[in-house]
């Protein structure tokens, strides 16, 4: 039946390039930026967007379309994924792998609703200059299941839906998936719950050289560190043909965000932690933002190689009753920030030279701008800020040491100008640490917001278990699990926020149980949180 469709579509004159469901063309719904421009519509005929069964006016593209290649072996092997969702269309999906042919191959995608109805569908060429990669915005109405055809082949089936109003909306947060040290028994479950949205913290490959199975490590990398654009390419493969990854991505949109693993551990703008010189690195981060752009479902443009890449963004979620139910900016803490003051982790000394320095800066000033007017203007019921590094401030001691200087405690002016303008109603949904944390972000005794660490999917805790009684310490900790990895699920309605805490029986078994550690519950209208 599809490939039918093709050969109508390709025969048919008045069947034209879509503005509503073609790459690119989508209203986006984030700044910056507000529109995607078409992917590499001048590097080759390999890589240029197609066809849509939308009706519209703009220029046939349909001759272009190549006769189908039949593809040796089932190129689906890397699973589907939809994401950056508006009130009127989501990205949609797929890398295709194995050889590619030279001349492109054309790969039919279609959404249909419930009743089996299409919404949506079209063809994208794709080709080896895009990795394989399938990416196209399909204008919905409705929740949708989604599929992509090449040949004979198809792919796995994903769900999405468009942004609507709603009163209970629930978000699942997850970050830091390292493939060696464990299983993803958190994926199979947050599949299960079927959330409407998934933010992604950072972390969701790691770089590291392939390591031999040992205590700890459950399965290898492939390869060596990744440092061009075929390395990281192979990287996200490795990970994305992880089939319970796959069924968390097909499950429902994933906005997604990175943090420092996508390209180095520990990295700041340009600045290498393994010692590379500034160009050599930019490079290397260039090669890796390109592969993060082609392996995540976002409708973010692809990055220009050697200059910046800004990724934050925002959504609007409108609440049923009128107005906005919960105004969500993602953020990049790594792009942009200065240089960390010290290497260490968990000092216990005086802070480092030069760590209240307000130049410093952890977002870079475009994005303070750009966060401080979100801030100024929102009218929403609850603002969520989805972010990397751990926001709570936990300095410690008479000398206020500075534990980790890669957390925004080591960017201390940088967050009193962030939290300056903080809204009421603030919620913060952090990652990076491997742990699961409650903490209220603000002056100690008058906090501005809660935040929700969630532990990670996989990746191995690195606080020794002993001090957890030091952590809960801490007069901004309210609660904290060190053991387990997992993820958190959010429920969020006019009158609370309640984040449920599920954590992983055991990370090397990739059909552990998984159950609720704990659940805990802010008010809107109050900066404090308890367990329920
Ligand atoms: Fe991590």
């Amino acid at each position: 039946m599809r490939m039918s469709r093709r050969r109508f579509l390709a025969l048919s004159a008045t069947v034209v390039a879509g503005c509503t469901t073609s790459e690119g063309a989508g209203s986006g719904p984030t700044t910056p930026p507000t529109t995607a421009r078409p992917p590499e519509t001048t590097a080759s005929t390999t890589t240029t967007t197609t066809t849509t069964t939308t009706t519209t006016t703009s220029t046939t593209t349909t001759s272009t379309v190549p006769e189908p290649a039949e593809l040796p072996e089932n190129p689906f092997t890397l699973g589907v994924a939809s994401g950056d969702p508006d009130a009127a269309s989501v990205v949609l999906w797929t890398r295709l792998t194995g050889e590619l042919p030279a001349e492109g191959v054309p790969v039919d995608w279609r959404a249909t609703a419930e009743d089996g109805t299409e919404v949506a569908s079209g063809v994208f060429t794709t080709g080896a200059l895009l990795g394989g990669t399938v990416r196209v915005v399909a204008a919905i109405d409705r929740p949708v299941a989604y599929q992509f055809f090449t040949g004979s082949w198809a792919s796995p089936v994903g769900r999405a839906a468009p942004i609507t109003a709603t009163d209970e909306l629930r978000i699942a947060s997850a970050s830091c998936q390292n493939y060696e040290a464990g299983f993803y028994a958190a994926y199979d479950d947050l599949a299960e719950w079927t959330p409407d949205l998934v933010v992604f913290l950072g972390d969701f490959i790691y770089e590291g050289d392939a390591q031999p199975v040992a205590a700890g490590r459950v399965r290898s990398h492939e390869g060596a560190e990744p440092t061009d654009l075929d390395g990281y390419r192979a990287r996200y493969a490795t990970y994305l043909g992880d089939p319970q990854l796959q069924a968390a991505r097909g499950a429902a949109p994933w906005i997604c965000i990175w943090d420092d693993h996508e390209v180095e551990n520990n990295y700041a703008g340009v600045v290498s932690s393994e010692g590379a010189d500034p160009v050599t690195f930019a490079t290397r981060r260039s090669a890796a933002y390109r592969a993060w752009w082609e392996n995540t479902p976002t409708r973010l443009p692809p990055p220009d190689a050697g200059v910046d890449y800004p990724i934050h963004r925002g959504i609007d979620i409108p609440a049923a009753g009128g107005g906005d139910l919960v105004r969500i900016s993602v953020l990049d803490g790594r792009q942009f920030r200065s240089d960390q003051v010290c290497d260490t982790t968990f000092d216990l000394g005086p802070p480092c030279s030069g760590w209240d320095d307000p130049q410093r800066t952890m977002l870079g000033a475009d994005q303070e701008g750009w966060i401080a007017d979100r801030f100024s203007t929102t009218a929403a019921r609850w603002n969520c800020l989805a972010q990397q590094t751990v926001l709570t401030d936990l300095r410690f001691g008479e000398d206020g040491a500075i534990l980790n200087y890669d957390q925004w405690d080591g960017y201390t002016p940088a967050r009193d100008r962030l939290l300056a303008n903080a809204p009421d109603d603030l919620v913060v949904l952090t990652g990076d640490i491997h742990l699961a944390g409650i903490g209220l972000v603000g002056p100690l005794g008058a906090p501005v917001g809660v935040e929700f660490v969630t532990t990670s999917i996989s990746s191995s805790g690195n606080v020794p278990l002993d001090f957890l009684p030091v952590v809960e310490g801490f007069e901004n900790i309210v609660a904290a699990e060190l053991e387990h990895r997992g993820y958190t699920r959010h429920t969020v309605t006019p009158a609370a926020w309640t984040a449920e805490y599920r954590t992983v029986d055991d990370v090397a078994d990739a059909a552990s149980a998984v159950s609720t550690w704990k659940t805990f519950r802010v008010a809107n209208g109050a900066a404090a949180v308890s367990e329920v």
